[in-house]
Formats: C-alpha cells, structure tokens, sequence
C-alpha cells in the first residue's frame, strides 16, 4: 500500500480523483464554503453524524464532490487515539468495497501524532492474511492520500514517513507470526532475516546447530534437541551511525511452536503457540522499518530460533544444561524454554558492547493474566531506558507498563543442583521469568518486554498484532542524535558505561 501526504483543504479535496473520500470531522468542525463543507455541516445540524469517535455516515454521490463515495467519520477530540478509532472504523467500513485508491482528509486541528496513528490505522485494519489459503481475498487498497490543512507544518512530514516505515515493519512481523508452524520454521525465518538484508544492504548471519554448539549455548541447544528442525541463531547488524557508536542490540524470542516440550501443554489452543516467534518477528519487523527508515543509530538483531517438541532426545526435567555465560540451570519445566534460550542470547549480545539491549518475549502467561492484551510487560535495570521505552510506546500507541525487580522475587530460582532453577512458583510468574534472564544480562543497561498477551489475539479475531513494533521503532529513532552531523562526532564515543561494568568486562578480556 502507498502512501502519499498532501496538502489539501475541504475545498481542494472535492476535486480529487479517488474512489472514496473520508472527512475527519472532530469537536470543533468549522465548516467552509465548500461541498464537502456544507455536506458535514448539514450532517451535523440533524445528528446524522455525530463527533463521537468512530461515528460513521457515508454517501454515495453527493453533489459537487468528484469521488464517489464519501465517508464522514466523527474523531473525537482529535487525539491519536480518538483518530485511530475513527480511522479503525473506516478501515473496517471499507473492507469488499473495491476502493483501490483513497483520500482522507484531516482537519485543522490534527498534530503529527494523529498523522502517525491515520497512517498505522489503516495499514493494520485493511491487511489481509492470504499466504495460505487456495482462494487469496487480498487488501484492495492500493494508494492512499493524506490530506491534511498544511503538510509544511513542523513535525507532519517526519512523523508521515516514520509512521509509512513503522507500517511496514508492522505488516512484516504480522505476517510471519500468522504463517503456520510447518513453514515458519527457524530455517525459514533465517532464509526472511537473510533475504531482508540483502535487499536492505544489512550484514546478517545465521548459525546453524555446529557454530552455535562452538559458541558453547548449552541452554539454547537444550531448547532444539526435542525437534528435528535445525535451530538457527540470526545475527542481524544495522549501521546508520559511525561505527564507534554503542549499538542498541534487540533479541528476540523464536520459538516457532512451542508445545511445552515433556512438561506438554494441554491441547485447546495449542495451535497459538505457532505465535511463541512473535518476539522475532517483532525483531525482523523492526529491521523492515529500519530499512525504509534508516535512521541514525546503530542496531544488532539476535534472534535464537527453535521448535520445544517432545521426543526420545528431548529435554526433560531435572535435566541440569549450562549456559553460554557458564552458569548451570536446572530444568524444572521443559514449558519454561524461552528463558533458556534468550539467556544465551543475552550472553552473546556482550560482545557488542552495547548501550543497550532489550529482549522480547512472549515469554509467560502470567503475564497476560497481569496485564491483559493492553500492555506488554515492561522490566529494566537502568532507569532511564525503561522511560525511554514507556514514553515510545505511549507515543506509538503501543504501551508497556514497567514491572518490579525485587531480589526478593529471585528466592524461588533457587536450586541445590544448579546455580539457578528455570521456574519459581505459580506467583509473580512474569517477575521470576524476568529474574531469571537479568541473571545473563548485567554487563549492560537492560530491558526485558514481555508481549505474551500482545503479540497475538486469539477467538475470532485469531492473529499476529506486530506489537511490539510501533514501540520499537518510536524508541530507536527518539535515539538519534539530534545535533546536525557536524557537532555529533565530536561528542559521540562516549559509550555508556559503568565504573562496575568497566571492571568486569576487563577480566572477561
Ligand atoms: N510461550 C509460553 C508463554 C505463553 C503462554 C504465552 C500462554 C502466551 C500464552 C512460555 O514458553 C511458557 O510456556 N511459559 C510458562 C512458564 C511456566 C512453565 C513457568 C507459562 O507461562 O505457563
Ligand atoms: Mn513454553
Ligand atoms: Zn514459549
């Protein structure tokens, strides 16, 4: 889908060729002298339409106006989030009606975020899943003009092309977390890391079983050994800054099913464990972005990828594996396999050196009866990049809501045949998962998203969202420096590191 932003009162707007015309109209409608004008005025004196966000009326060849159909939709106050309920309501008003091209006209009063949310509204409601069905019904929209008072307006533009970017990677990740289990394997999500990097000119490397048990990710290897998938470890680098530059490195969780393992699942909706790759998919969905985006920072993927099945050679529990880092852990719960392959993850993405590493998981269902399938878990050791993250998921409309990280919830880890257990108790399950990963992850500011209970709808809605993508992106491009090139590379070397960090990581050397 194409998206074009233009400059374009109500009054232009009645000339343009397109297939449907949609209006905004908020609280304070100020009607001009126009046909469009006149229609929502008049609309609005009878309370055909109201300004309640999402409030339809559509007409089919009203005077004056060169598109056929038009569509007023009340958006509320105007807000983001009032103008993706209301652009949701067009997306969904829409679907079989054969509009291939569409303008939709903003308002007055409209800021960059509603610009943003216009866009990432209509590319989430009009996408259409058809990779495996023998008669495909796919999206009919094909271009799209925003309209809005004035395009030259600080921030519309950039907060356009971000939120373009930010679609598509969206659309990438949805898409590979709905493909089913026996095409999205690890093989194939490294064949889709691969591809999108020579196409974006990205480095990419994907391990197999050998480099990854040289790479001594006993944990990981652990996770593989019940499927006859191969794993794969993908290594994804993107460089948009200079290369003295601490990366952000993203890990993402690539279970692609996950049946439990021999501590199986229970059978009713098992088949969503298909969706256990959607910290992955969020990871790739992230480097789409980028590559459309290509911001100035730099960005390291690593995504462990695998399937938990039972079998002869399977994991068992009580079974004690050791980690990348040398850390031994107990196997209490084979179901509990994401913690041990993102832990040698974590344990890689040292080499880095990074400013930054954030993992995402759909890691615990404890965690979707916490916070629901509104925000995804959010747990960090470093302040200022946990509000780093709150802020780019209020901005993206795409929240988290930070969790604790007491010592006192890593008690229940503890072992007296292992360093560490995999599992705690039934209580404060999201908390004791994220324990248990902070352990790999203290040679650098860290944060962890748990998105179990956002990464995917179940019932009848049943499919990948892309979240966490939108925040993902928010974050990695409020990043980049905002001096001119000039005067950053003076400043820049400077890695953040602590006095601490700095001692460990010379005897690591
Ligand atoms: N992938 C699941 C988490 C999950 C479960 C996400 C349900 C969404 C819905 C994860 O691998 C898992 O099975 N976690 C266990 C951990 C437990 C055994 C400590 C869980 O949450 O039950
Ligand atoms: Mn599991
Ligand atoms: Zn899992």
């Amino acid at each position: 889908m194409d998206f074009q932003l233009k400059t374009l009162g109500l009054d232009r707007a009645c000339a343009e060729k397109c297939d449907a015309l949609v209006v905004l109209v908020g609280e304070d409608f100020k009607p001009g002298q126009d046909p469009l004008s006149k229609l929502v005025a008049d609309a609005l004196a009878v309370q055909a339409l109201g300004s309640q966000a999402g409030k339809l009326l559509s007409a089919w060849r009203p005077a004056g106006i060169a598109a056929p159909r038009v569509l007023l939709v009340g958006s509320g106050d105007l807000s983001a989030r009032a103008v993706r309920t209301a652009v949701r309501a067009v997306g969904a008003a829409l679907r079989g009606t054969r509009v291939r091209k569409l303008l939709v006209c903003l308002p007055e009063g409209v800021r960059p975020a509603g610009v943003h949310a216009t866009v990432s509204a209509l590319g989430e409601t009009t996408y259409a899943y058809t990779a495996t069905k023998s008669k495909p019904e796919p999206r009919e929209l094909s271009k799209v003009i925003v309209g809005v008072p004035d395009a030259a307006r600080p921030g519309v533009q950039a907060r356009f092309e971000a939120a373009c970017g930010t679609a598509l990677g969206i659309e990438f990740a949805r898409e590979l977390g709905n493909l089913p289990p026996n095409i999205a394997t690890p093989t194939y999500l490294g064949q889709r890391a691969r591809l999108l990097a020579r196409e974006a000119g990205f480095q990419c490397q994907v391990l197999g079983p050998k480099e990854v048990e040289r790479l001594g990710m006993g944990s990981f290897m652990a996770v593989a050994r019940g499927s006859h998938e191969p794993l794969r470890f993908i290594v994804l680098k993107y460089q948009g800054a200079a290369a003295a530059v601490a990366p952000v490195v993203l890990v993402g969780k690539g279970i692609t099913f996950d049946s439990g393992g021999i501590s199986i699942k229970p059978a009713a909706e098992m088949d969503e464990m298909k969706f256990d790759m959607g910290g992955a998919a969020s990871v790739l969905g992230t480097f789409r972005a980028l590559a459309a985006l290509k911001p100035r920072v730099n960005v390291i993927g690593l995504i462990p990828s695998c399937e938990n099945l039972p079998d002869g050679r399977a994991l068992k529990p009580g079974d004690v594996v050791t980690s990348m880092s040398g850390q031994t852990i107990e196997v209490l719960n084979t179901d509990a396999e994401g913690r041990l392959i993102l832990c040698d993850a974590l344990t890689y993405a040292e080499r880095f050196e990074p400013c930054a590493v954030v993992d995402i998981a759909t890691l615990t269902g404890a965690c979707v009866v916490a916070l629901g399938a509104v925000r995804s878990g959010l747990f960090s050791s470093d302040d200022e990049l946990a509000q780093a993250l709150l802020d780019a998921g209020e901005s993206a409309l795409d929240p988290c809501w930070r969790m604790p990280l007491d010592e006192d919830y890593a008690e229940g880890l503890k072992t007296h045949f292992a360093d560490v257990a995999n599992m705690a108790g039934r209580q404060g399950g999201a908390i004791t998962a994220a324990k248990f990963l902070q352990r790999f992850a203290r040679m650098y500011p860290w944060a962890h998203l748990d998105i179990a209970g956002t990464a995917w709808r179940g019932g009848a809605a049943k499919g990948a969202t892309g979240r966490p993508v939108g925040l993902l992106v928010d974050y990695l491009l409020s990043q980049q420096p905002t001096a001119p090139a000039s005067t950053r590379a003076k400043k820049k070397p400077a890695r953040k590191t602590t006095p601490g960090q700095k001692a460990t990581r010379a005897r690591a050397r």
